[in-house]
């Protein structure tokens, strides 16, 4: 095991009407707030009343930037830079999914930046000055956000999508009441399970010794969103489906089951790149991305991908041919994914396959970097991921 320092310090107010408690929570931090949501969802689920309701309740003033589209994007987070710094506003409270969340996180890091916001996804700048606070009410376990260190953001200039990574964004509080998520369509249930499923699979397999423990705690978590899932898409108001997927979905991401491993990350870059030039739902593209990345990748090491067969599919160990052992592992993943309606094939995706090699020069800045520990992938691997993954 590797030595490591973790501190995953968001506050996590978990289960039925806790959006009650909103205000009460906003208040501790500030009295006047930035209210980030998306395309609507949270007006029609009647979630917007109860918040500002509450926020009102507890004279917490706010102004409102709506139309967080999903795989958000760098203008919007330009305008609500603008609207902080015009309105001098001191938290976001941000209401939806990954996408408002990795939007409010963008937002609270340029506020206090004199240059350009994309500077911290391009890898132009680090965050130094401390990023406003940012609260979260969660409508959809994905994309682990909630808790995360990082925020994902789409640059239209190029479609470009990437990522950034700081200690400081990671939210101040996260509240989450699984009720919150009935009334996510069975595919937006799915694909957030594609992606709650490779948070922990980009964990997983890894090259670092001696990390049994969280090698249980990730199969546990995996297990969990495998026998949950098509509950939650059979009976969408299943509480306790509901309730064991979103609190998995936080734990997949939140660092603690990469603790003294090397992760890898390697699917996540190639998917981004199908998910900023088509708009595809991320977790979608991780379920047509990471079986491929596995047939690509797992001769790397067959025990450890073995291992993964046998304990989170159950599958029998075959001791003459653990490579069969293997890909049945992998066959299983691909199964599990198709059978909760996801596309496990670029075509399924609905994606022509004639930009392929643009997108392998693309995740690897024209070559000039690889992506991934288990394996490194240059961009002829990727090329090669990309076309396995188109049968
Ligand atoms: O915009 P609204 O109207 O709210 O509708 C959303 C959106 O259309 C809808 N929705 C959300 N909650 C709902 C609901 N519909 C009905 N009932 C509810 N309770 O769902 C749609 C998708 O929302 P979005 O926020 O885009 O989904 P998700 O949470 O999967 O987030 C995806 C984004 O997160 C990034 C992805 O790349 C993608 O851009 N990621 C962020 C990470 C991070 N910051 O740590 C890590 C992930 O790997 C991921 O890359
Ligand atoms: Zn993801």
């Amino acid at each position: 095991m590797n030595n490591f320092t973790f501190q995953s310090a968001t506050k996590i107010i978990f289960g039925r009407d806790t959006e009650q408690q909103v205000g009460a929570e906003v208040k501790k931090h500030a009295n006047r707030i930035l209210l980030h949501y998306g395309g609507g969802s949270i007006k029609k689920s009647g979630l917007y009343d109860r918040v500002t309701v509450s926020l009102k309740e507890n004279g917490v003033e706010f102004i409102e930037l709506a139309g967080v589209q999903p795989n958000p994007r760098v203008s919007l987070v330009r305008k609500g830079i603008q609207l902080c710094r015009d309105n001098n506003i001191p938290f976001i409270l941000a209401v939806g999914g990954g996408s408002v969340i990795d939007s409010a996180k963008a937002i609270a890091a340029g506020v206090p930046y004199d240059g350009d916001v994309w500077d911290f996804y391009s890898g132009k700048s680090q965050v130094v000055n401390t990023p406003l606070p940012v609260g979260v009410v969660l409508t959809l376990p994905a994309a682990g956000s909630e808790a995360s260190s990082s925020s994902v953001l789409t640059n239209e200039d190029g479609w470009y999508k990437k990522g950034m990574g700081s200690e400081l964004i990671r939210p101040e509080f996260a509240i989450m009441n699984p009720e919150l998520t009935y009334t996510l369509p069975a595919y937006q249930t799915a694909c957030g399970a594609a992606d709650i499923m490779a948070h922990i699979m980009e964990r997983y397999f890894t090259n670092t010794q001696d990390v049994d423990f969280t090698d249980r705690l990730c199969e546990a978590t995996l297990k969990t969103i495998i026998e949950n899932i098509p509950i939650a898409i059979q009976n969408p108001e299943d509480y306790a489906a509901r309730a064991q997927v979103m609190w998995a979905g936080t734990i997949a991401h939140n660092d603690l089951l990469g603790t003294g491993r090397e992760e890898d990350w390697a699917s996540h870059g190639i998917e981004h790149e199908l998910s900023a030039i088509y708009d595809v739902a991320h977790g979608a593209g991780l379920a047509v991305i990471f079986p491929a990345w596995m047939k690509y990748v797992y001769r790397n090491n067959i025990p450890r991908f073995a291992q993964f067969a046998v304990r989170v599919w159950n599958i029998e160990y075959d001791f003459e041919n653990p490579e069969r052992t293997a890909l049945q592992g992998i066959e299983k993943l691909k199964g599990f994914f198709a059978s909760i309606g996801l596309p496990v094939t670029i075509q399924q995706l609905g994606v022509e396959d004639d930009r392929l090699e643009e997108m392998a020069d693309k995740c690897t800045d024209g070559d000039k970097k690889t992506l991934g520990s288990f394996v490194k992938l240059g961009k002829k691997d990727i090329f090669e991921i990309y076309k396995l993954a188109c049968e």
